[in-house]
């Protein structure tokens, strides 16, 4: 579903328009549609409706309590990354057995707190990470569900940054050492071997990197389960597929499913999923208001009540978030550099862009901001951070009330 479309010259969010959120909560505000939410994660459910399997939204996307709770509604097992991620989790509502707990530098009291909540499975990536799980386990007189993360060495073919599959990234164990890792996990009193794992990226457009390192993957599991015949349980296929910023053609759930589902069906494993970004990504926008129109003699910049602090990715990553008025023009397009107030060159939104000639006071939306949207924002420059709200239908919740200057402070003191 496209959850925000216009109607009579309007922005809309599902049946609620934007200009009237705006004039409610103010700007800049984070919109999300629950339907177009509750609607990807369905659809990928449904996609693997054959086999058994589990999706485990990425928190880290989009980790608001009443997103998280939306998911956990509809049934959906959880990526975490820290303790902060479950806690959250727990919070609204969601299930510590339906966690699995990636991440490369898992602390003691990180993994105390997820093995005493009862973590599904702990995602291994190093063996000092499995020495250190075997320890606190065995103090609890636990053990702890594991898995490797398997480094395929595939090529996810997506931005650097964000690349984690290749033999060179700080991220799992490589293939070729993995099978001794399991043996020593098959030795260790205070683990459990659950599953094999990978995860080689984000914002993968393409089916191909999964099905080659699936198959790699899957090139392992007869030897794992013969170390752990028991208890070998799930594989898990990582998360990472992409949706349309501009003008990729991500594949659909039928089309993700029908080129890895001939791999995994006959395994007889669990397929576990970690999907954050197709989720949440198109399902929230930025909502914005031109502060003023600053014209030089080379350029003109839009500059924004929304900066870098907000959404950072076209700043670290040059990522493009599609940016349309709220209100729909016929004036014709200005080319602009679309920027915020933060005092950074690197605080733009977009540079030399044909936008819609808009005025000061006006509305703007940067689209497809709603996974490590508000995820990564931050105080920067004292700026408060955004509401957010959730629409559903003609229903309004505000998620998440915009910070105050005081709560800019709280928690410093005057030495
Ligand atoms: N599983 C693991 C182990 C991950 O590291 C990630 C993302 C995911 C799942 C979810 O990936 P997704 O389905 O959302 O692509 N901040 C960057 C993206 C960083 C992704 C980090 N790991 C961005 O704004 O593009």
């Amino acid at each position: 579903m496209n959850a925000f479309e216009y109607h009579q010259g309007e922005l809309f969010c599902e049946r609620v328009p934007l200009r009237k959120l705006a004039a409610k909560f103010g700007t800049p505000l984070y919109v999300y549609s629950r339907n177009h939410i509750v609607g990807q994660f369905a659809g990928l459910d449904r996609a693997f409706r054959q086999i058994d399997h589990l999706v485990c939204y990425a928190v880290k996307a989009n980790s608001n309590l009443a997103i998280i709770g939306e998911l956990a509604k509809a049934g959906a097992g959880f990526d975490i990354v820290s303790a902060g991620e479950l806690y959250r989790v727990v919070r609204a509502g969601g299930e510590p057995g339906k966690c699995v707990f990636s991440g490369v530098g898992k602390t003691v009291e990180e993994i105390e707190y997820a093995l005493k909540l009862g973590i599904y499975i702990f995602n291994v990536e190093s063996e000092a990470e499995l020495r250190q799980l075997d320890c606190v386990a065995r103090r609890l007189k636990k053990r702890a569900p594991i898995a490797v993360r398997v480094n395929p060495g595939v090529d996810p073919e997506t931005h650097h940054y964000i690349s984690t599959g290749k033999e060179e990234s700080k991220f799992g164990i490589s293939i070729k050492r993995a099978l001794g890792v399991y043996r020593e996990a098959s030795r260790l009193a205070g683990v459990e071997i659950r599953g094999v794992q990978m995860h080689i990226g984000s914002q993968i457009v393409k089916t191909q990197p999964y099905v080659l390192a699936s198959r790699k993957l899957l090139g392992l599991v007869e030897e794992v389960r013969q170390l752990a015949p028991a208890t070998l349980k799930t594989v898990d296929l990582g998360g990472g597929i992409g949706i349309r910023y501009k003008d990729q053609t991500p594949p659909t759930p039928q089309q993700f499913a029908a080129a890895v589902l001939p791999l995994v069906k006959n395994v007889g494993l669990r397929v576990l999923l970690e999907p954050g970004r197709f989720i949440v990504g198109n399902g929230g926008v930025l909502v914005t208001r031109v502060i003023y129109v600053k014209k030089t003699p080379v350029k003109t910049f839009v500059i924004t009540d929304a900066a870098m602090n907000d959404l950072i990715r076209p700043a670290l990553y040059s990522s493009y978030h599609e940016i349309v008025p709220v209100k729909a023009t016929k004036t014709g397009k200005i080319k602009a550099d679309i920027v915020g107030p933060v005092c950074e060159s690197g605080d733009f939104f977009a540079e030399a862009r044909a936008i819609a000639a808009v005025g000061e006071g006006e509305l703007l939306v940067l689209k497809s901001a709603g996974a490590y949207g508000m995820a990564m924002a931050s105080n920067y420059n004292s700026r408060p951070r955004p509401a957010e709200v959730l629409v559903n239908g003609s229903r309004v919740d505000l998620i998440r009330r915009r910070e105050t200057l005081k709560d800019l402070i709280s928690g410093e003191k005057i030495s």
